[in-house]
């Protein structure tokens, strides 16, 4: 398979490597020392879309804004764009950290190339940020001609960094919900399984057209279906744990509703495809719900 000109380059820097590795378990444990709630902050549960995109969008913004505000009081001398400048490079300085720290989050799960790639992005972001803070003190303390330098410097090494952080969406598919590229599962009811071989506490995968269902008897006896696959990096949900009526993905930890498929717990944020589920003649029947046709991206 070809490479893009972005790995190409990553990939000859094995020092990357080296250095994700002794970098990844300490990220992991000061995440896991947080707990649950710590971990559902960082990875966007809450707003059911993760959040390192979302905050990325303060820097872009803010320091588009900041680099046209320099120019027009390069060009103008106008003060009221010179103070605009430094606060819009000031709002993007802090929208970058919260970034930062969010996008490290998002990095602590990912192995070989995906890795490699996201050490690189987190690196030359960590470099802009500097220069883009460095640039506030110099434009704090009279030299303001030497500040816009390093935020431009700064600024070019973002959308460099920025570039990758994109590669890591499309080309790896970090974060994006995998169900999406799975079949919609029957347009009608379909016998799938005896309902005598379903027992109360058991989470049975069945295969039907193509796509694997999650079958399972919620406590008060109803039965329910969701994708088997988690969206997030396709872990077997039928080798999870079961607590209550909720899955946990042996994988990395994501806990879905069984019935709903809702990400109750990350680094999954969007719910699990579902199914409509009956019993016709002692067979559990299922048939996809409207959502998972809506998804459907081809
Ligand atoms: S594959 Fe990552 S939580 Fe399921």
């Amino acid at each position: 398979m070809g490479r893009t000109i972005s790995e190409r380059i990553v990939d000859r820097l094995p020092w990357l490597d080296g250095l994700a590795e002794k970098t990844q378990p300490k990220v992991q444990e000061v995440i896991d020392r947080g707990g649950v709630t710590l971990r559902n902050a960082l990875d966007g549960v809450w707003i059911e879309v993760p959040l390192h995109p979302v905050l990325t969008d303060v820097p872009v913004g803010s320091w588009t804004a900041a680099i046209a505000l320099d120019a027009v009081d390069l060009v103008s001398g106008s003060k009221a764009a010179r103070n605009a400048a430094d606060g819009a490079l000031a709002v993007g300085v802090v929208g970058g950290f919260a970034a930062a720290a969010v996008g490290i989050s998002d990095w602590r799960y990912l192995g070989g190339g995906a890795r490699r790639m996201g050490i690189a992005h987190g690196l030359l972001n960590a470099a802009g940020l500097a220069l883009n803070t460095t640039s506030l003190v110099l434009r704090a303390t009279g030299r303001r001609n030497a500040g816009r330098l390093a935020f431009l410097a700064g600024f070019s090494i973002n959308g460099i960094g920025a570039h990758l952080g994109g590669e890591l969406s499309y080309n790896y598919g970090l974060r994006v919900n995998r169900n999406v590229f799975e079949q919609d599962g029957p347009d009608e009811y379909v016998p799938v399984l005896e309902e005598s071989e379903l027992s109360e506490t058991e989470m049975r995968r069945v295969e039907v057209e193509g796509v694997g269902v999650l079958l399972s008897r919620a406590q008060e006896g109803k039965i329910c279906a969701i994708a088997a696959t988690c969206n997030h990096f396709s872990g077997p949900l039928e080798e999870g744990d079961r607590e209550g009526d909720t899955v946990v993905c042996p994988l990395h930890k994501s806990r879905f509703d069984l019935c709903t498929g809702q990400a109750i717990d990350g680094p999954a944020v969007f719910p699990q495809s579902r199914y409509h589920t009956r019993v016709r003649d002692g067979n559990i029947e299922i048939m996809a719900t409207t959502e998972n046709v809506q998804k459907r991206v081809t």
